[in-house]
């Protein structure tokens, strides 16, 4: 299956009502693990490139590999940037075949934030290429630590009546929607306002995008694409799940003497299960197209 935008990947998820999850990916073990999930339970995946993490990876080698991969994928594959903020580079993307950019300039005036995406969304429309914006604010980076929810995030909520004047006048394909989750770990259990994401839903005429899946519940996430969410962004968790098979085996077998390329297996395998195990609650298994 082609590469394929996430303007047609979200209508196929809305039509379905289920979700499709982003995977953030930062090198050659990521993304087999993404696109291994995707293949075995048969479900449309977005394997995203985070501007994040640039200090960890060569750029140019991993997107080169992420479009090679995605195109010889038997599922459907959107080529997805995270949290971008450089417009250079979102360039070279749609040259290299990219197509779904994010821009985020959500702690930004609202105006600023219409003016920024939209530069954004004239790019993306000369390539056929879909945009993702972010209004109100996914607080706190992601890979990060330990989140206090009980600092004033309700003030970063998304408004109702900003989103549907911020749609009209951008023309994006997906709005990141701020309703209670924090990118990196939870420090206590999240609350999300299902009240607001039903309002935004009913306002909305474009899918939603629920940012910082890593921690939340398998009924908040039926909630969420109960009530519009269709692309569902998980990292944290799949950047810590290694870590979690590694101590469990070491604290059984304390002299377990490990090589490099088994712990590259443990990463590859234990990344795949948690990104199938979401892809099954996201109800996107089994939907490949
Ligand atoms: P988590 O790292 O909290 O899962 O969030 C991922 C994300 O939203 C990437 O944009």
């Amino acid at each position: 299956m082609a590469i394929v935008t996430l303007k047609d990947a979200l209508q196929k998820a809305e039509e379905g009502q289920y979700g499709i999850g982003m995977f953030n990916v930062i090198n050659i073990e990521t993304i087999n693990s993404v696109l291994n999930a995707a293949e075995e339970s048969a479900s449309p995946v977005i394997m995203s490139y985070p501007e994040v993490d640039w200090r960890y990876v060569d750029a140019d080698l991993v997107t080169k590999n992420m479009v090679e991969k995605a195109r010889s994928a038997r599922v459907p594959v959107v080529l997805h940037y995270d949290h971008g903020h450089n417009l250079d580079f979102m360039q070279k993307l749609l040259d290299l075949g990219w197509t779904s950019l994010m821009i985020d300039e959500s702690k930004r005036p609202l105006e600023e934030n219409i003016a920024i995406t939209s530069k954004v969304v004239e790019m993306a429309k000369k390539y056929g290429a879909s945009v993702e914006a972010e209004l109100g604010h996914v607080p706190f980076d992601e890979g990060g630590h330990g989140n206090d929810l009980q600092a004033d995030i309700e003030s970063l909520y998304t408004k109702v009546d900003e989103a549907v004047y911020f749609v009209q006048k951008t023309g994006v394909d997906a709005l990141a929607v701020s309703i209670g989750t924090v990118h990196g770990e939870f420090k206590s259990t999240p609350k999300l306002n299902l009240g607001r994401l039903q309002e935004l839903q009913a306002s909305l005429p474009i899918p939603m995008v629920l940012h910082g899946g890593s921690g939340l519940s398998d009924q908040d996430f039926r909630n969420c694409i109960a009530r519009g969410i269709r692309k569902i962004n998980v990292f944290t968790e799949i950047m810590l799940t290694p870590a979690t098979v590694i101590k469990t085996r070491l604290a059984k077998e304390p002299g377990w003497k490990m090589s490099y390329t088994e712990l590259m297996d443990i990463c590859l395998l234990s990344m795949k299960d948690a990104i199938k195990r979401n892809m099954d609650v996201f109800m996107s298994s089994g939907k490949a197209w």
